[in-house]
């Protein structure tokens, strides 16, 4: 028996708006066509927040499935960790408002912020906790209300976000399965690929910021496109190195569902066959951090996953931010 200790997802559970907003549907709304948005994103539907759902409420009701899942009650949870670039407010976190939504009232709550690349920073300070000890049941969810931060007059973002929570159990273990390593990388000199430059303490909330339309997400696509590739393809294989394993190794790579067309490319550099390359952003678009875990939840819980399989996890964002992840299931 391997003595070491660290984190294993033990139950996991996601949680889509009932909105549904098609390509169809944003003809009606921009300059754009549901052929064009299909080719180059790969993209057909989206979840939309109902009015008044926040960040912590879709978090809120992933967090219960994946509570349920993992047969634990609200009281055993110790940390609660909201990975979201869409907070119900600046402060408190919004983790302070799932564990009132789920009364998970023996927990410490904090917010982690890394974007698109959230969730692997999120195992990697569980895995961290776990080890020392300190924690022994975490609740990581990535929510993201992206509806919220998105220009609905910019074809050229509109068109790739949705809204979406993914929720995660972590507890420590001994065997041979869990967290195997975790990779992440950062370059703020890139900050200005992908943004939003107003509502916070540089340009606080005012009425030029509404009019200048700093509110919502600036991005400089066909730069990121080049960057996310090649950094998505570095991490999977650094997190490989670190448990020394390669890419042969992998059984199922779950990416940022950014664009079909990226999470090819990885695929294809990485040597993988499509099979081993989970996909689900036709009908959800980006979702930001909730991507990726919404993705490994649906693989494991449509069992695409199985007991002992190695997933690898490959994650990229603004920041920039990246991160991957080694999982024996
Ligand atoms: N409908 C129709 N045309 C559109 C459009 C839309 N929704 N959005 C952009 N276009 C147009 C552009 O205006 C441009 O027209 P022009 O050539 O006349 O100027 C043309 O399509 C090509 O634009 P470009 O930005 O070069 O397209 P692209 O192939 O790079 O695809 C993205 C755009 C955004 C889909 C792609 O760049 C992308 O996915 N980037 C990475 C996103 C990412 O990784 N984000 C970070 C991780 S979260």
């Amino acid at each position: 028996m391997n003595k070491e200790i660290r984190a294993k997802i033990i139950g996991v559970g996601n949680y889509y708006p009932e909105k549904i907003l098609t390509n169809h549907d944003l003809e009606q709304m921009v300059d754009t066509s549901d052929e064009w948005i299909i080719t180059r994103t790969g993209v057909k539907e989206r979840r939309i927040a109902a009015p008044g759902e926040a960040t912590s409420h879709m978090a809120a009701k992933a967090a219960k499935e994946a509570m349920k899942n993992a047969q634990i009650l609200p009281s055993e949870i110790d940390l609660i960790i909201v990975v979201t670039v869409t907070p119900d407010m600046n402060f408190p976190s919004t983790a302070c408002f799932v564990q009132q939504r789920i009364k998970a009232s023996n927990a410490a709550c904090m917010d982690l912020s890394a974007a698109c690349a959230g969730f692997p920073y999120a195992l990697c300070v569980s895995q961290a906790l776990i080890k020392s000890a300190q924690y022994k049941t975490i609740l990581v969810i990535a929510a993201d209300k992206l509806s919220s931060i998105t220009d609905w007059k910019d074809r050229n973002t509109c068109v790739l976000f949705g809204d979406g929570a993914g929720a995660c159990i972590l507890r420590p273990t001994n065997s041979n399965k869990g967290v195997l390593s975790v990779y992440l990388g950062s370059d703020g000199r890139k900050a200005d690929l992908l943004y939003v430059p107003g509502g916070g303490s540089l340009n606080p909330a005012s009425y030029r910021i509404i009019d200048e339309r700093m509110q919502y997400i600036k991005m400089r696509g066909s730069e990121l496109f080049k960057i996310a590739v090649k950094k998505m393809v570095d991490c999977a294989h650094e997190a490989l190195k670190l448990c020394k394993m390669t890419t042969d190794d992998i059984d199922m790579l779950v990416p940022h569902q950014a664009n079909i067309r990226i999470i090819k490319a990885v695929g294809k550099r990485l040597n993988l066959e499509d099979k081993k390359v989970f996909i689900n952003l036709e009908k959800y678009g980006n979702m930001s951090a909730a991507s990726t875990v919404t993705a490994l939840n649906e693989a494991v819980l449509k069992k695409v996953i199985k007991s002992d399989d190695i997933v690898v996890l490959s994650t990229f964002g603004g920041g920039l931010t990246w991160g991957g992840a080694v999982i024996r299931w």
